[in-house]
């Protein structure tokens, strides 16, 4: 088995460019916090602890994954500043010789892969500090570096100025992504050396102090160039939306889903599709949206929190917080709110709006209705527009239609009410009392025709 190590989370800078009251760190990709994709990788890759670091009152103690371990940078500007506050968390669960991870919390999809590369490159080498580094990016504007005759890292030098720097230089394309591994207590040991540089303390002001007193450095290059995408400012956080967005879209397409026009879709960290389904155009899966195998989705559907059975249709809709069962069909054109179940094989149809309410097995509400807090039996056909009045003007009341009930066209259901299996209303009806089961309820005037009426108008308007 592998040592332990810790991972440290740097996620205490003031991400002032950003120009937001939410600290950087707390913005999302693909739905999820910056911080916590970096938490999430750092536990995949087997971290025995993770300790973050946050500045007191920036609230991403309160917004972050839990169940790690929280420290707070109270002085000092910079990453060296970031990860000598958790000197004493540090040292404290690994001992001396331990060995620790540090990540940026701005940098959302460094992944567990690379850091079980870096990790072993680390442990190859014999090395105090090891870094993450491309040649896959343009390198402008990041620190290079330069490797010995043995492959290890010689410097590091920074490129934001470039005066002074030769053109040999200046060719070189490695770069450092910022992720590193090191002994631990020679991290802390070279930090206490590190001056500072414009009023900041420079984590990568350690290497320097660690080669010269023999340490080696080693780099792990990694192809994957979407880990250095450090979200600096809203630009940064598109860079990193469409790069999640890639990888994610992938993954689901390896594991068997269809999406027919990826460029147009959006499926946040949190949802999970099963094989066969086929993602339309427009379509945008959020939050914790389950889908099972074999659905339609889109074109244009968005589903937030939403759970979708096997087999579902579902075409031009939105759908929140509700559940759609096998075989069911929705759309084009409804709305599914919060608490409502539509079971297996029935059917929400064109523009139909459906909240907190159980459309029974089979039912049927397929043209112009608003369903709130109803019961719908199995095998129910509800004609085009039957609506709910649900509200009173002061509380929300159910209503309750029975098994293979079938309201006429524009039937209006006043509840409290409870129609028994079987019944009808009539066409036109405004429905205020219980229908018995098996009965008819219709409720409205009597038809009565006036004869001659139009003779009368025209012989009214030649006077
Ligand atoms: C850093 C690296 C740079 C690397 C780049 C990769 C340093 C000096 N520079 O630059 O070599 O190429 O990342 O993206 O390390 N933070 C704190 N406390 C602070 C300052 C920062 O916790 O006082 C945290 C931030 O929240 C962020 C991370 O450290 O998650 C990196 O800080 P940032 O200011 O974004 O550094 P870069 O300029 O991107
Ligand atoms: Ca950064």
């Amino acid at each position: 088995m592998a040592a332990p190590f810790t991972v440290l989370v740097m996620a205490a800078g003031q991400g002032t460019r950003m120009l937001s009251d939410t600290a950087k760190v707390l913005h999302r990709v693909a739905g999820k916090a910056l911080v916590d994709w970096v938490v999430e990788a750092a536990r995949e890759a087997g971290a025995d602890r993770v300790v973050a670091v946050v500045r007191p009152g920036d609230g991403v103690a309160e917004g972050i994954t839990e169940g790690i371990e929280v420290v707070e940078q109270r002085e000092g500007e910079g990453t060296g500043a970031a990860v000598l506050a958790a000197r004493d968390a540090v040292l404290a669960g690994n001992g001396q010789g331990g060995l620790v991870v540090v990540l940026s919390g701005d940098q959302p999809l460094i992944t567990a892969q690379q850091l079980e590369g870096l990790l072993a490159e680390h442990r190859e080498r014999g090395a105090v500090a090891t870094l993450l580094t491309t040649d896959r990016l343009d390198p402008a504007g990041y620190g290079r570096v330069v490797r010995d005759s043995d492959g290890g890292v010689d410097r590091i030098f920074e490129t934001k100025h470039t005066e002074g720097l030769t053109d040999e230089e200046l060719a070189e394309r490695e770069i450092n992504l910022g992720t590193y591994a090191f002994d631990a207590s020679a991290l802390f040991d070279a930090l206490d050396q590190v001056e500072l540089e414009k009023g900041e303390r420079y984590l990568t002001g350690v290497l320097p102090v660690i080669r010269q007193n023999g340490g080696i450095i080693a780099a792990h290059k990694t192809d994957d160039a979407d880990a250095a995408i450090g979200v600096n400012d809203r630009a940064g956080l598109m860079a990193a939306e469409e790069a999640a967005q890639r990888r994610i879209i992938e993954d689901h397409a390896r594991a068997g889903v269809t999406f027919l026009h990826p460029g147009t879709t959006r499926v946040e960290a949190g949802v999970t599709i099963g094989r066969d389904t086929v993602i339309g155009p427009g379509t945008l899966l959020e939050g914790s949206t389950s889908v099972g195998e074999g659905c339609e989705l889109g074109p244009h559907t968005t589903a937030r929190d939403a759970t979708i059975h096997d087999g579902a249709a579902i075409l031009h809709s939105f759908v929140l917080g509700a559940e759609v069962g096998p075989g069911a069909r929705v759309g084009p054109f409804a709305y599914l709110r919060p608490g409502t179940t539509v079971r297996e094989g029935a059917k929400v149809g064109t523009f139909v709006e459906v909240k907190n309410s159980d459309i029974g097995a089979g039912a049927k509400v397929p043209h112009l209705s608003y369903i709130g807090d109803a019961d719908v039996g199995e095998g129910a056909n509800l004609g085009a527009s039957t609506i709910t009045a649900n509200y009173d003007g002061r509380r929300k009341h159910r209503t309750k239609l029975g098994k293979s009930v079938k309201t006429g066209i524009h039937t209006s259901l006043i509840a409290p009410l409870d129609v028994g299996d079987r019944a009808y209303t009539g066409a036109g009806s405004t429905i205020t009392g219980d229908v018995p089961e098996g009965a008819l309820g219709i409720a409205r005037e009597k038809q009565k025709n006036i004869d001659g009426y139009a003779d009368r108008v025209e012989e009214d308007s030649q006077k």
